[in-house]
């Protein structure tokens, strides 16, 4: 690569394409119109906006006595788990152990945070390079489609990329506030990944192991969806499969909005109170050698009520591979996947933007023939 290439390359991963525009302040000057970088081709418009979500629900589990001295009821939860992994990439978990009082207080430092005028957040202002701080969209294409939100990136673990400085100092509570929530989440992803390594006959720190141990990355994107003048046109989030691990998510209390692809259909997640929403990412398909399936999913807003989501990501560590166990493949069952470590992974999403399942689809072993 000449000097040149390298000097251009590393400009568009700088900066934005574009100036960016805050869809908070869209939202507030009250357009009766959606402006055109937000509206949707047709076949990728929500088919209904309603609140209202269809009968179906993804799997709801309750982890209550998962793990506890009796292990009485583990079997009987381990299969739903692994049922969901496989059939769903998604399900709910209900008795999972963080305090009910802590998810408020996080959701809502967070909308209080949002609430601030977009000039007060602009110093947190992101980039592509990282990622980290308040964003407005995902993705370095110039002329891109873009999504109805506005977001907040940071770093977790690990702790040499935890930085205080990149974190918002409004509210006065919301540092300890996601560094308690963080704490809690990183504790119940070791629980689940140890019941996902089980679940496919291997020992329980299999899949921690693989990730790097105790150096596993973990990081936090807050959604804020603003009201949306013309909520049939366009998307809060596009298609996407997590590019990490497993996400947790906490959804909004009150508003819907996350829809899970199943077969053909999009399907509305109505969550449950307290519930936290997980979700298999593109490294554990490829650990598991797609036997756990990341699933795509999108989110729709609407014309009357504000969302705001927390998403949760458990992450490999950045630069070891990732490939297919060992113990899970065979001359029959030959690895899909070629290894590739996480930060060479997540650059496609980081420049390409939200584009459904096509990276995981085209990060395929080339067959012998
Ligand atoms: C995400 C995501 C869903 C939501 O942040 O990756 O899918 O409901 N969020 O906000
Ligand atoms: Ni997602």
């Amino acid at each position: 690569m000449n000097m040149d290439m390298t000097k251009n390359k590393k400009g568009s991963m700088d900066e934005w394409p574009e100036p960016i525009v805050r869809v908070q302040s869209l939202a507030e000057s009250n357009l009766s119109f959606l402006p055109d970088r937000y509206i949707k081709p047709a076949s990728l418009r929500p088919n209904t906006t309603e609140d209202a979500p269809a009968a179906t629900n993804i799997p709801i589990i309750d982890l209550e006595g998962l793990f506890s001295e009796e292990g009485s009821s583990d079997d009987v939860i381990m299969a739903h788990i692994s049922e969901a992994c496989r059939e769903w990439g998604f399900f709910q978990v209900v008795n999972h152990g963080v305090k009910p009082e802590l998810m408020d207080a996080a959701r809502e430092n967070w909308r209080e945070f949002f609430h601030m005028p977009v000039n007060a957040k602009e110093t947190y202002s992101n980039s592509p390079r990282t990622y980290e701080g308040y964003g407005s969209r995902l993705g370095v294409t110039k002329g891109a489609s873009l999504d109805w939100s506005d977001y907040y990136f940071l770093h977790l673990l690990p702790h040499h990329l935890k930085d205080f400085n990149k974190w918002p100092s409004f509210p006065p509570t919301i540092r300890e506030v996601i560094g308690e929530y963080g704490k809690e989440l990183v504790n119940l992803s070791g629980r689940i990944m140890r019941v996902l390594s089980t679940n496919l006959g291997l020992k329980d720190d299999k899949f921690q192991d693989a990730f790097g141990g105790e150096n596993i990355g973990a990081c936090l994107r807050v959604n804020y969806y603003p009201k949306c003048p013309r909520p049939e046109l366009a998307l809060g989030l596009s298609p996407h499969s997590d590019p990490g691990g497993m996400t947790i998510l906490l959804p909004d209390d009150q508003v819907f909005g996350l829809q899970v692809r199943k077969n053909d259909t999009w399907i509305t997640v109505k969550p449950h109170p307290h519930a936290f929403i997980v979700n298999i990412g593109d490294q554990i398909q490829i650990l598991s050698n797609a036997t756990y399936k990341s699933v795509e999913h999108r989110v729709i807003v609407n014309s009357n009520k504000e969302r705001v989501s927390l998403a949760f990501f458990y992450n490999p560590k950045s630069d070891i591979p990732i490939q297919p166990l060992q113990e899970l493949v065979s001359a029959h069952n030959p690895p899909l996947y070629p290894p590739m470590t996480f930060d060479q992974y997540r650059l496609f999403i980081r420049t390409q933007g939200p584009q459904g399942k096509s990276h995981v689809e085209s990060h395929i072993s080339p067959r012998p023939r």
